[in-house]
Order: C-alpha cells, then structure tokens, then sequence
C-alpha cells in the first residue's frame, strides 16, 4: 500500500500534476488535498495558530507577547487541566481579545500505571530532571491537542477531531472544499515571540494542502554530542528549488534534495549519508546509528526556542492516540526533540527553507547566518542588551548547574556507578537526557553579521527566542517586561 502510494506521488511530480487529483488514500488519510497553492486564497495571520507549552509560573512570558498576535489564535498547553479550566474562566477562551484556549495534557496511561515512579515513560526509566524532560510529554502532545481543539471550535467541520480527513473526503466527493480551519500551525518554547509579517511571508510559499514541515534550525546527537544548530540534519530542501538553477551544474556534494510533494526521512539519511562519506563516521558525523542508510538514520528535530510551522494537512493525517504512543514509547526527552522523533516515525522529515540560497546571498544551506528561525543575531537585534542585562546572572547559574552535573556525572561513572537514576549527561547518550542547547549567540564568533546581513534579518527573520532558563531563580517578571516590549515593537511595525 505504502509502495503504491511512493509510486503515485513519483508519478506526481515528475508529470508535473499538482491539484485536482493529487490526493492519496491512506485509510483515509491524506497527505494532500485538493486545493493547490494558486487555487488558495492569500495567507494571512489569522490562518495562523500559535501553540505554547508552559507552567503556570512561566506563564507571564506568554502573556507578554500578546501584543504581537493580535488576531491570531493561541492554544496554550499546561499539565493541570483545573489550572487550564480556571485560566479559560479568567481570560476568556477563545472568545476574548486575546484570543487564547488553555488546554492540558494529562496522560491517561500514565496516570493508569502511576505507582511512585510512574509517569508516561513506565517505572523503569531514568527520572525526567530538567523540566523541560518533565514538560516533554505535554509538548509533543500539544500540536495534536491544539489541532483537534480548533477544528472542534470551527463549527464548519465536525465536531469529532480525528475525522480532519473525512471532512476532506466529503468535501471532495462534494466537489466544494470547505475553508479550512486554520493553515499552518506555529509550535515554539513560551518565551519564543513570532513576528507575523515575517512569517506570513516565508509560508506563502508554501502550499498547506501539503503535509509539510518546517524550520531551518535544527539539533542532531550523532551519537558523540549534541550538534546545535546542526548542518548535518537529515532534511529536504523546498520541491520548487532547483538546484542546477541555484548551485550550478557542478554543485558541492552533500546538498539536501528538494522533495517533492512531501520530504521523507529516506531523502533525509541520503544527504547526510553522502554529506558524511558513507558509514565511515568520524569526529563530526558520529555513529553508525547517526548515519545510517536508507531511511534509517537518526532524526533530526528542530530547535524548541527556534520553532517549527506545521501545515494542517500534515496534522490531519496523525491520530491522537497513535501520536501518543510514540511519545510514551521513549525515554524523558525535551518536547522538541519527541516531535522531530514522532513526525520522523511517521514517516516525515523537515523541509528546510534555505532562505538565503534563491536570493543568492550564501551557498551554504546551513548558513547560520540566514536562518529565520531563532536567529541567534537577530535575538540580540530585537532585544538588545536589556536580555542580557536580566538574564545574564540566570544564565551564568545555569552553565555553573551544567559543570557540578557533568562533574558528578563524571565522578559517578568513574566510581562504576549507573548512569542511569536521574544523572545527567551534557550529550544525551544512551540515558536520553540531553541539557536542551541554547538558542543564543556562542561567547565566541557568529558576529560576522554585518549590517547589509542584520537588516536582511530585520526584515525576513520570523521569530526571535529570549531563552529564559528554566531555573528558579530566574526573575520572570523582568524577563516577561523585556518580551512585551519587543511585542509591542513587532505589533508595531508594518513590514
Ligand atoms: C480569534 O481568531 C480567529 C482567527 O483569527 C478569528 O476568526 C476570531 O474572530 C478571533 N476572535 C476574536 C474574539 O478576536
Ligand atoms: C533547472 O534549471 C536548469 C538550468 O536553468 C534547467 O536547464 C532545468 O530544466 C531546470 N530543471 C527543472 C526541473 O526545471
């Protein structure tokens, strides 16, 4: 079935045929509606949903950006649904100014099986220690629960979440597609502001009657260390890029594909199998395992505070339940990281919009310089020093944490002890417990930014990450007057 499936899109793509019939039945579920590109009406704002995973302690941050998604929905995801319920009550759901739907993701299963130490990862796992392991769960659940919630609130399609694809069905037996609920969904950390402009703009070009997903900012753990950003992520390049029209005929080697209609982890491990000279690993590309062959290399996932666009045919296709239980089925694990595993178990790897490449301004895919998405100069661009002035000492604290941990980690291994009972490992090895990386600009370099390059950002970047530790000390309330200020300059402008 999967086969036919392969060969029907092959079939798509090289005949050129793109709306009408371009639809695939997987058990009813669709990878591409009928609606193409050129028949949609223009992108805006509100086809957009954000989603933001937080505790109730950190929720001023996301309050903080309000002004900046004026007119666009927001679905905010906790771990307490009386916390939830309470916050709809104050605030208004849906149906306020702000436009914000609290949600909360207990995990059935875990709470069926909680003895002392259960937990969706079941009894024996390494304990979750940094809280974005305990948040993990929540995180990865949230597209999905914030899917299922917009489409029951559309009251244009049925109420029941996981038939998205049916309703599609209807409407193309039916001839007249309905509008959808909403386009593309948005998914970043709730200290990450988006800048609606910005990005309106990178995902016109893409088409959402299209399973797609995307960022340019990516993590890989090659089995040595974590790689952030990454410029060995197993991802595509857009279906419309042409490479022999950008690179010239004799491009470099180990250049992501454009694929099309849909980017497959297939397409993914090929580029980095070559990138890396084949299974010979070495200080940079890693294991075996990293590498792989065919589809079977490791997943890359995109940074959290960086963020990543999912469209909504890429959604409809996942069930809630099976979603699920590949989040259960891992060790503690950022959100971040859950996704990328779960869209790649799935079936689906990163479009990677290579931003800088069609305007001629890099060669390099992976310049770190051009990415949209978390840009680390850009960060510094819309915050300025006020960031690093609140939190600068939270930061050192943190790094300080991450030293006594390694040390103990060290000291732990060398004394035979297990790694495994709630130890932390800077490198995510095999316990699966990896310190998130940072978002920010290395003390050392990444400046060659000059103001030809930041202007470029000013005007294409689509979200910028504050990246407030998750620690206690950390001040949330100067933080969070530092984000607002930032909305309120990105409400502001109009380009
Ligand atoms: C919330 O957002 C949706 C989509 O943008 C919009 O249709 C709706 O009118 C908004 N609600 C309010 C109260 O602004
Ligand atoms: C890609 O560009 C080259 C050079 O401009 C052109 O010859 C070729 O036909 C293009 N390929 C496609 C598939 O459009």
């Amino acid at each position: 079935m999967i086969l036919t499936v392969l060969i029907l899109f092959y079939g798509l793509c090289t005949t050129g045929g793109s709306s009408a019939v371009a639809q695939a039945d997987i058990g009813h579920r669709f990878l591409r509606t009928s609606r193409s590109l050129h028949e949609a009406a223009p992108l805006r704002p509100s086809d957009l949903v954000l989603v933001y995973t937080t505790t109730p302690s950190r929720l001023p941050l996301v309050h903080a950006t309000r002004p900046a998604r004026r007119g666009i929905r927001t679905i905010i995801v906790l771990q307490d649904a009386e916390e939830a319920a309470r916050l709809n009550e104050h605030y208004g759901g849906e149906k306020s100014e702000y436009n914000e739907t609290y949600l909360a993701w207990i995990d059935p299963a875990a709470s069926a099986s909680a003895g002392a130490n259960g937990g969706p990862y079941g009894r024996t796992a390494p304990a979750a220690t940094h809280p974005l392991h305990l948040l993990g769960p929540a995180w990865a659940m949230a597209p999905l629960l914030a899917h299922a919630a917009v489409l029951a609130s559309s009251s244009t399609l049925p109420l029941a979440t996981t038939t998205a694809a049916s309703a599609a069905a209807l409407s193309i037996s039916e001839g007249s597609p309905p509008l959808p609920s909403y386009r593309w969904m948005l998914i970043a950390r709730d200290d990450t502001l988006w800048r609606p402009h910005q990005i309106v703009r990178l995902l016109s070009q893409y088409d959402d009657s299209v399973a797609t997903a995307i960022s340019d900012h990516f993590i890989d753990y090659n089995g040595h260390e974590l790689l952030a950003p990454s410029a060995a992520a197993a991802v595509c390049l857009p279906c419309s890029f042409n490479l022999t029209e950008l690179l010239g005929r004799r491009h470099p080697p180990g250049v992501p594909q454009p694929s099309c209609p849909v980017c497959r982890p297939a397409s993914g491990c090929e580029f980095r199998f070559n990138l890396c000279g084949g299974l010979t690993g070495g200080e940079y590309c890693g294991t075996k395992r990293f590498l792989g062959s065919g589809d079977r290399c490791s997943h890359s996932w995109a940074a959290g505070g960086a963020g990543l666009a999912l469209s909504i045919t890429l959604l409809s296709y996942f069930g809630q339940e099976e979603w699920a239980g590949c989040v259960r089925a891992q060790r503690p694990s950022t959100g971040e990281r859950s996704v990328g595993r779960c869209l790649w178990r799935n079936g689906f790897s990163f479009t990677h919009p290579a931003a800088g490449l069609p305007e001629g301004l890099t060669r390099d895919v992976f310049s770190s310089q051009h990415m949209l998405f978390g840009n680390p100069v850009l960060r510094q661009e819309i915050f300025g020093s006020s960031a690093d002035a609140v939190l600068g000492p939270a930061y050192k604290a943190e790094a300080e944490a991450v030293r006594a941990a390694a040390a103990a980690a060290d000291k732990a291994a060398a004394a035979g002890m297990a790694l495994s009972s709630g130890a932390v490992s800077h490198d995510g090895a095999e316990s699966g417990i990896a310190i998130p990386a940072s978002t920010r600009l290395p003390s050392e370099g990444g400046q060659n930014c000059d103001r030809e390059c930041r202007e470029w950002l000013l005007r294409r970047g689509v979200n910028v990450h504050l990246d407030v530790p998750y620690t206690e000390d950390v001040d949330i309330t100067a933080a969070a007057t530092v984000l607002q200020a930032a909305a309120e300059g990105v409400a502001r402008a109009t380009d």
